[in-house]
């Protein structure tokens, strides 16, 4: 048996907030009830300023991450219709996979698993299609595989540069509400995300941020839908109905999981991310371990992806992890499985609840066999936290 609470160090699901689990432990209402549009009229709003934006449309989806990709896919585009990707780590893959499976034809740009979107790339592929064949940009924002943090920013800037009018697709799954996302200011078409990272919320709901010109080509993207017509959406939401049963508990935790991104306020949730980060890359200096990351710039706040040193399997440390010292860690995925274990630090956490994973992981990789000094990681990131502590 084991006591205490698990340590759930996974980059998601992650730690669901008291307030939000007692905000969906209630019991269920009439969705149709004249008192139902309450909640989509309070939860609309704050969702889109959770996203940066002002002037696009939030969207609620029952489903997963996943499940938002198809539907910012099929919404906006034919089959046949050309897109332009980046691939850099397994998010990407299966971003990429998703829409070839869809009929769309994908060009794609491969990097380095562990570096980020090429901006400069993309800029030169657009340029190039003067007769603006690609209707699209597919990148994802925060490779949660590899713990890679894209500059969005400067993709715009290079799909500007080139005028070209692809819709750009940002995928936020690990970065919308725990990293600064400016759907606006990026002028991005399509942002997606989920309940279970930054939301601090179960898995079990995706979100959509949605432009004024993506949706204005819904009557003419001729890609099959039904459930993920935005079209019902619109309809509905207009009314703070939905098109079928809503997730109602997750909607009441939705609500309070918003409440508690205010209450902190956005730029502090980016800021504590960073700062909780730093703390576990400055541990993983400390034990001589490199992040797949491959440059500082690039390194994301919400996942630290460890690369274990050859011929060692990542597996085994997450498995000791989870077995002997109740520590959730996340696995390789793709081509990375068994060569890096992954630190996810978004979400509901506090300084010493990563001195405890880190902690955890201290013992798990001294027994799997990769010796780090006991204390050497956690004393680097106490150190820092003591530096950057305020209050
Ligand atoms: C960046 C990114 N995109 C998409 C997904 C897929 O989301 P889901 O597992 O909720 O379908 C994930 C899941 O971890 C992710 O990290």
């Amino acid at each position: 048996m084991k006591t205490g609470r698990h340590f759930l160090f996974v980059p998601g699901p992650t730690n669901v907030p008291d307030r939000v689990l007692r905000a969906m432990d209630r019991p269920m209402e009439d969705h149709r009830s004249s008192a139902a549009p309450e909640m989509a009229r309070s939860i609309f709003p704050d969702l889109l300023k959770v996203f940066g934006s002002a002037n696009g449309q939030a969207f609620i989806f029952s489903g997963s991450g996943s499940a938002m990709w198809e539907a910012s896919l099929v919404n906006a585009l034919s089959p046949g219709n050309r897109v332009l990707a980046v691939r850099n780590g397994q998010f990407s893959t299966l971003f990429i996979d998703t829409a070839q499976r869809l009929g769309l034809k994908v060009d794609v740009i491969d990097v380095e698993w562990g570096d980020a979107v090429p901006a400069a790339r993309v800029g030169e592929m657009l340029a190039a299609d003067t007769a603006h064949g690609y209707k699209a940009v597919l990148v994802v924002h925060n490779e949660t595989a590899t713990g890679v943090t894209s500059d969005i920013a400067a993709v715009r800037r290079a799909i500007d540069a080139a005028i070209h009018p692809a819709l750009f697709y940002v995928d936020g799954v690990s970065s919308v509400a725990s990293l600064d996302f400016r759907f606006d200011d990026w002028k991005v078409d399509f942002a997606i995300a989920g309940s279970q990272k930054g939301f601090m919320m179960p898995p079990g709901i995706g979100f959509l941020c949605v432009s004024k010109k993506a949706l204005g080509l819904l009557d003419q993207a001729k890609c099959p839908r039904a459930f993920f017509d935005l079209r019902d959406q619109i309809k509905h939401n207009a009314e703070g109905y939905f098109p079928y049963t809503p997730p109602i508990a997750h909607l009441f935790g939705l609500r309070a999981a918003l409440d508690l991104l205010f209450e902190e306020g956005l730029a502090n949730v980016a800021a504590r991310h960073h700062r909780l980060g730093e703390g576990v890359r400055r541990a993983i200096a400390a034990w001589g371990l490199k992040l797949c990351a491959l440059d500082p710039k690039i390194y994301s706040d919400t996942v630290s992806a460890v690369v274990v040193p050859d011929g060692l399997d990542a597996k085994k440390v997450i498995d000791i992890a989870f077995r002997r010292y109740n520590l959730s860690l996340g696995g390789g995925t793709g081509r990375l499985v068994g060569k890096v274990f992954r630190i996810g630090h978004v979400g509901d956490i506090n300084e010493l609840m990563v001195l405890g994973a880190l902690s955890g992981v201290e013992m798990a990789l001294n027994d799997a066999g990769i010796p780090v000094t006991l204390g050497s990681g956690v004393a680097a990131a106490q150190q820092w936290y003591r530096e950057t502590a305020t209050g």
